[in-house]
């Protein structure tokens, strides 16, 4: 008789998955924060607020997910070196797991990812290696983690499949939940943007598996791929060229991004998100990242097509990330003027949208 045993103890295993269900079973729920607008429009717009995360974004979700997935496949145990690509807040959470799990991290990130997040990663124990030409992310994590013989987390693929999207306290299943008691406790839209695509996969999916009749829309920022892949229907699509929303778009269609489930995108230039980031903050009386700005010129645009159709209803977004990881770039007028960004004209529609209701963007 032949066989091939290859059990192994399991204790460090165990206890891993233990820490990280333990961390989750210590951490509360996000909220879900209202964004006041006039009451007569009818109109109810939430933003699920992912930045009260302990490492301050929506990457905390994913993060767990990745170390779950990756434990549980085997690939990750004891002593492994975990290496990840990353434009900084997924390696923020990610460094964080590692450090809960007493593993050796490093991040693979384009030169210019904000100093602060470079400090957050460095806080948790993690190492940051850099590349000048952002497409080499990918090749230059793989190659680190094979020579270490560690394990490339590749959030890029496995974003989409790595979270739970049935619900299991999804971010999808938490919105709902959340808004049961609310006047319109079905959105007419939720408005997500694109890093890995793995958000917007989950929220799109869950709305199919639930039998919602809500929509997904996603936002994307100038020179990413995903919206001129969605266009064409071309998953090689690509342009090459570096988002300046920090944590949203790709020059490639990444492999989590799922098209098939998103029922619009909209292209936001990159000082219409500015703008938007900085008026949403003022309005909601805390700082806002860049992404959560796109998002929100998403939102207006669809809200002001809802009223100029004199349809009610509620609108989710996401606020991915505060901005306070962003004082020395977005919200630095020299910086913004120095990206050849003029916020005047943006933030006049903002304005004319949020006293009439009138979407001119
Ligand atoms: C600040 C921020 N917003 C939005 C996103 C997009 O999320 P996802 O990767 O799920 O598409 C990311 C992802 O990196 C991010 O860091």
């Amino acid at each position: 008789m032949k066989y091939c045993d290859r059990s192994a103890p399991r204790d460090w295993v165990d206890n891993a998955v233990r820490l990280i269900d333990a961390d989750a079973q210590r951490s509360a729920d996000t909220h879900l924060l209202r964004y006041p607008l006039p009451a007569d429009w009818n109109v109810q717009l939430y933003l699920k607020d992912e930045s009260t995360h302990i490492t301050g974004s929506l990457k905390h979700r994913l993060a767990r997910s990745l170390f779950l997935y990756s434990i549980c496949n085997g690939w990750i145990t004891e002593g492994t070196t975990v290496v990840e690509a990353s434009s900084g807040s997924t390696a923020v959470s990610e460094a964080y797991f590692a450090k809960l799990l007493g593993l050796d991290f490093v991040a693979v990130m384009p030169v210019g990812t904000s100093q602060r997040k470079i400090a957050l990663i460095e806080a948790q124990g993690g190492r940051c290696h850099f590349v000048s030409r952002p497409p080499d992310m990918y090749t230059e994590a793989a190659r680190l983690a094979a020579e270490s013989g560690g394990h490339y987390m590749d959030q890029f693929t496995h974003a989409e499949r790595a979270t739970d999207w049935r619900g299991n306290n999804n971010i999808a299943d938490s919105i709902f939940t959340q808004l049961q008691l609310e006047t319109h406790p079905v959105p007419e839209w939720i408005v997500m943007g694109a890093g890995t695509g793995g958000t917007s996969a989950t929220i799109g999916r869950y709305i199919r598996y639930r039998r919602h009749a809500t929509r997904l829309a996603v936002v994307d920022p100038e020179n990413s791929a995903f919206y001129g892949g969605y266009e064409t229907g071309d998953a090689g699509y690509q342009t090459g060229m570096p988002s300046h929303i920090e944590g949203i778009g790709r020059p490639r269609v990444e492999p989590s991004f799922v098209g098939q489930v998103v029922d619009r995108m909209i292209e936001v230039p990159d000082a219409a998100s500015i703008a938007a980031m900085r008026y949403g903050g003022r309005v909601l009386g805390r700082r806002i990242g860049a992404s959560t700005g796109t998002n929100l010129w998403g939102v207006f645009h669809l809200i002001g097509e809802m009223l100029a159709r004199g349809r009610s209803g509620s609108v989710v977004t996401v606020l991915c990330d505060g901005g306070d990881r962003y004082a020395d770039t977005y919200f630095d007028d020299d910086w913004v003027a120095a990206q050849g960004w003029d916020l005047t004209e943006p933030t006049a529609v903002i304005d004319e949208f949020h006293s009439t209701g009138i979407w001119n963007g």
